[in-house]
């Protein structure tokens, strides 16, 4: 079966070094917060990225790009996130500038200095939103290092005020939004970015009945991520089939990052959304094609397989669509094709 290249709408590949000693503490029994309350989580990868420079993250990031295309993943969102200065983040943006220069993937770069607090700001969020919407934006802005700005909208990191400021901001910079809206908590993060007219709300563990309807009339894609409950052993999912039967355009990523998904493979983030929200094979193809493309402003040119669009696609060893989530935990790419190029296989 050939089908359109798989386009990832949510990865965090710009880190240095990996974090499996937390997924072990998960197995003891500790949780996402308690790890990230600990100074672990997101923390130690900023600590990783700090004492990186540009060639070492570019060494590290490279690989993992061959390793998408081979998975069958044509674009990716990539985030930045993981520096939280001015400096650190540049340093991740222009790693990500570097890598799509010599390399087929498609990279769309998201600038998510608003991923935590970083410890020399902690208990001092707005100071820290001070420098995101006062230096950071701006000069991400400025040297064009990025098509979104995302913001990990939670209690326990920047709150819908704090949000509001940098969403406010990066919007008047010519910005496309996406927001990691009710991951953890229900916060009200679909809401907020309908309220913004985001590209995307990310997650949506906890999104409530009237951030759907938000998502809805804002036009809003959702980008679920069915692998980080998992990976975080969280009972709560994201109502996927809610969402799909209200009408909502429902995109599927790997959410890939050092933290709470290591895994860059889309088909298995794919099974997993059809397991867990009973979506359809149809619904899942969509999810990681059509839909992806067109939460990145994508649509018109990539994501299905017609005259004028780009030619990006998969040979997969199925032999029919029907196959797509029922056939899985093996190999089944032989062929990769990026702007009509064999890139792979
Ligand atoms: O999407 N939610 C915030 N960011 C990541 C986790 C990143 C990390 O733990 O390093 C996520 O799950
Ligand atoms: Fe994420």
């Amino acid at each position: 079966m050939v089908v359109p290249g798989f386009v990832d709408a949510h990865t965090h590949p710009v880190f240095a070094g990996t974090r499996e000693g937390e997924f072990e503490q998960r197995t003891r029994g500790a949780t996402y917060l308690e790890i990230s309350a600990r100074g672990g989580g997101i923390l130690s990868s900023v600590r990783g990225v700090r004492g990186a420079s540009v060639e070492e993250l570019l060494a590290q990031l490279l690989p993992r790009l061959d390793r998408f295309l081979a998975l069958g993943t044509t674009t990716i969102e990539a985030k930045s996130g993981y520096g939280l200065t001015l400096e650190d983040e540049l340093k991740s943006l222009q790693v990500l500038r570097a890598a799509a220069a010599v390399h087929p993937l498609e990279i769309v770069p998201t600038f998510l200095g608003a991923h935590d607090v970083p410890a020399e700001h902690r208990g001092h969020t707005s100071r820290y939103v001070d420098l995101l919407v006062h230096e950071m934006l701006p000069a991400v802005a400025q040297q064009r290092l990025a098509e979104y700005c995302d913001v990990f909208t939670e209690a326990h990191t920047f709150d819908l005020d704090d949000s509001r400021r940098i969403l406010s901001r990066a919007r008047e910079l010519g910005l496309g939004l996406r927001v990691h809206a009710d991951q953890l908590t229900p916060l009200g993060g679909a809401e907020l970015a309908a309220e913004f007219g985001a590209a995307s709300a990310d997650h949506l563990e906890n999104v409530s009945a009237s951030g759907i309807d938000a998502l809805l009339a804002a036009g809003t894609v959702p980008v679920l991520c069915p692998l980080v409950p998992l990976v975080l052993r969280q009972e709560r999912e994201a109502p996927g089939r809610r969402m799909a039967d209200a009408g909502l355009p429902l995109a599927l990523s790997t959410d890939y990052n050092p933290g709470s998904c290591h895994c860059q493979n889309l088909h298995e983030a794919l099974v997993f959304g059809a397991l867990r929200y009973r979506l359809g094979a149809a619904e899942c193809l969509t999810a990681v094609t059509l839909n992806a493309a067109c939460s990145l402003g994508r649509g018109a040119r990539l994501g299905t397989l017609e005259p004028g669009k780009q030619a990006d696609f998969v040979l997969l060893d199925l032999a029919n669509l029907e196959q797509l989530a029922y056939d899985f935990g093996r190999p089944l790419v032989r062929g990769v094709w990026k702007r009509g190029a064999r890139v792979v296989g």
